[in-house]
């Protein structure tokens, strides 16, 4: 398996220079995700596109994970495009190749309010007719793979952000009680499958994950087959919940495993060195939470590489979103998933901060021409004894009174400094400082830097 592996990309090199000068040596040395996943006793995933599985994608995608996700190739709206008329094509490529590289396949997805054949959504169906779609494509699709799919995320997004249940063509015409007999459905077709329920926004401790917790919890006490959660970790750069863990373990607690299951971390485009080092340490955190938990079986990233992501299409200015950039160069998030698999760093960049000092802002008050704002300076693992926080307007407001920091304005951007009394920021501790403003038209939030 190993010898295979490297003999792909020395094949590549006779088929042309230019594939030679970007073939991926810098992560030729470093042991592979999946080893070092192996070793913890996880499985490191990602999605992938069938028609990609070939080259430099392929060796990466066969010889960094092990297991794969279909990015759509499984959807209803995919294998069903016409009603009664099947298409496998892609989603048995993938089954194909996973088995080649000896990866375990998720399953994704059965049922979801998304990516349905129109002809499902534009019919007009009573519930039980509804019902019975449901049943039918459920038992066809998970029979077609029985045996060859470890996990299959068979309800996937139920829930609002308020921990509600979301308005969609199951909920609105069968109630909740979809849930329990998807889950039912697909255990009648593949036993040794493991079913899970996928939502995003479920990270952290939050009402949407409680909702998700009670409804597992509800479904076990019922004897309903459900073996999983699936936290998709679509986030945001800088923003992996604190809680992550402490959710990951209370699910765990109730009987079922976790998985990371679509995990990606967009960044406001260009790129740059700063905000490639905070999402190493993005994928850093995502990565050892999971490694924490023992119930926390799979990370599984939304396509490895910036070349193959689905942010740029989807969240207009974001992307680099994944470890790999558009050239199949490893990036520094993918040493920060190597590195909380206990991998080297080698050739990563900075490690992740053990410690730092950040700056929030917020409006707290806001009238038609002026506003109050405060920023926060905290530290964890780090101090500071003076400081200066800076930011740039990005809709014409302006200073009028600051007050615990001395503020200047020129032209859009701000630099307040703190005052003789306040400059000391202790490990732990925090200091804030206030000001008036002016504003029309709108008040955008600034990104603060500390400087
Ligand atoms: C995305 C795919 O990556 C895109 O190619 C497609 O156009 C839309 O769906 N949550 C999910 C995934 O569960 O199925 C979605 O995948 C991303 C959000």
């Amino acid at each position: 398996m190993r010898s295979l592996r490297i003999g792909l990309p020395l094949a590549s090199l006779v088929t042309g220079a230019a594939l030679l000068l970007t073939a991926p040596a810098a992560h030729a040395a470093d042991t592979p995700l999946r080893d070092l996943a192996a070793a913890k006793g996880k499985l490191i995933g990602t999605a992938v596109t069938g028609s990609k599985l070939t080259g430099t994608y392929g060796d990466l995608a066969g010889g960094q994970f092990s297991s794969l996700t279909p990015g759509n190739a499984m959807k209803w709206g995919t294998v069903e495009p016409t009603r009664g008329s099947f298409n496998w094509t892609e989603a048995d490529q993938i089954v194909a190749f996973a088995q080649a590289h000896n990866q375990k396949v998720r399953g994704h997805t059965l049922v979801w309010h998304n990516q349905n054949p129109s002809w499902l959504t534009n019919g007009s169906w009573t519930p039980a007719q509804l019902g019975s779609l449901l049943q039918n494509h459920i038992t066809t699709e998970v029979s077609r793979y029985k045996g060859e799919i470890a996990a299959w995320d068979v309800v996937n997004e139920p829930f609002n952000d308020d921990g509600t249940y979301r308005s969609d063509l199951w909920y609105d015409n069968l109630g909740s009680g979809y849930i329990a007999n998807a889950l039912t459905w697909a255990h009648a077709a593949d036993p040794d499958a493991k079913l899970y329920i996928n939502d995003y926004n479920v990270e952290g401790v939050n009402a949407k994950s409680d909702a998700l917790y009670n409804l597992v919890k509800s479904l076990k006490a019922q004897g309903v087959p459900i073996d999983g959660v699936g936290l998709q970790a679509h986030l945001i750069l800088g923003q992996v919940p604190s809680t992550l863990q402490q959710n990951i373990q209370r699910f765990a607690d109730l009987g079922v495993d976790v998985a990371i299951t679509e995990l990606d971390v967009r960044m406001q485009l260009p790129a740059d060195s700063t905000k490639l080092a905070q999402q190493k340490a993005d994928f850093n955190s995502v990565v050892a939470a999971c490694a924490a938990v023992t119930r926390c079986v799979n990370v599984t990233v939304w396509g490895f590489t910036d070349a193959d992501s689905w942010v740029p299409g989807t969240f207009p200015g974001y992307g680099a979103a994944t470890p790999y950039d558009e050239n199949y160069q490893p990036k520094p998030a993918y040493y920060g998933i190597a590195t909380a698999l206990g991998g080297s760093d080698s050739g990563g960049g900075t490690p992740p901060p053990t410690g730092a000092c950040t700056a929030a802002y917020s409006v707290s008050s806001q009238w038609n021409t002026g506003f109050t704002g405060q920023v926060t300076i905290s530290c964890s693992g780090a101090s500071l004894s003076s400081w200066k926080a800076n930011w740039t307007f990005g809709a014409g407001q302006r200073i009028t009174q600051a007050w615990n920091a001395t503020c200047t304005q020129s032209g859009t951007a701000v630099s307040c400094a703190n005052a003789s009394y306040n400059g000391s920021v202790p490990d732990g501790g925090s200091v804030t400082f206030g000001f008036n403003g002016s504003w029309s038209g709108s008040n955008p939030v600034p990104t603060v830097t500390l400087g």
